[in-house]
């Protein structure tokens, strides 16, 4: 088959929305998979819409003025850009936890830096939601050590997509909840675990506790969902990173300065 005969018979395959794609001179068939759409994949190009355009005005309100200010006045008057990431991470807690093009765009006005600068970042860092998400952001870490060791973070995956009734990557209709999948949050010790806005919930990691972690993270949402203020971090009752059995380390008294030291360093 020629190269443009070949072309010809892919391009109709995908127009009538075929899952499979005839390999050149084989001519066996591949199956096309895909992942679920995560932000940090999002369309790294700005597409206007009626809801993010350049048009609709962006100011930091009376709330947030102060704290750009205060943020600003951290580095030197010519050095003032270099509060761009705090910046926008401000911005964009004033916008509903995204950030438009008009907030960008403000940032840049007030850095006094041309706007492709703070695209530059805001497109870098996936921090940054440049499309709405819902009230309760909740990203869930699915990295090896909240994977592995009966941490179980592929249940709690699958039981916040089960109990909101959405996949990775989506919004429920509410616009109560997005969840997407992460990687490591810098949580490990406490794995696994679920950033929701900019709290750290924090579920039970033992193994003989594993079978309760999906049904933890579907309370905090219960909770979450009726308005409560559900407390951040562990879930299990222990006190952030200590131990969650008995302590099983530092269990003696820590001797003292100069002890176990050779006589001249004592
Ligand atoms: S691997 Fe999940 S927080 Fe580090």
């Amino acid at each position: 088959m020629s190269a443009m005969a070949l072309r010809q018979t892919v391009r109709a395959l995908f127009s009538r929305g075929l899952p499979t794609v005839p390999l050149a001179r084989t001519g066996c068939v591949r199956a096309i998979s895909s992942t679920a759409a995560v932000r940090s994949d999002a369309l790294f190009v700005h597409r206007d819409t009626p809801y993010n355009n350049s048009s609709i005005p962006f100011a930091f309100d009376e709330q947030h003025m102060p704290e750009a200010q205060e943020i600003i006045a951290r580095y030197p008057p010519q050095y003032k850009k270099a509060a761009v990431i705090p910046l926008l991470h401000l911005a964009q807690k004033q916008n509903a936890n995204w950030l438009s093009i008009s907030a960008m765009n403000y940032v840049a006005e007030l850095l006094e830096m041309p706007p492709m600068r703070v695209y530059e970042v805001a497109t870098f860092y996936t921090m940054y939601n440049r499309d709405p998400v819902g009230k309760y952001f909740v990203q869930v870490c699915t990295t090896t050590p909240c994977m592995l060791g009966g941490c179980g973070s592929t249940a709690v995956l699958k039981a916040i997509e089960k109990h909101l009734g959405i996949t990775a990557g989506h919004t429920t209709k509410d616009k109560q909840f997005t969840v997407i999948e992460v990687e490591c949050l810098g949580a490990c010790s406490n794995a696994p675990m679920v950033q929701i806005n900019d709290s750290y919930y924090v579920c039970t990691c033992t193994n003989t506790q594993e079978d309760l972690t999906p049904e933890s993270v579907v309370k905090v949402l219960d909770g979450l969902a009726r308005g409560e203020n559900v407390p951040t971090g562990p879930q299990n009752g222990r006190l952030n990173s200590a131990p969650d059995r008995e302590n099983r380390t530092l269990t003696e008294k820590p001797y003292g300065p100069g002890e176990h030291c050779v006589p001249e360093f004592a």
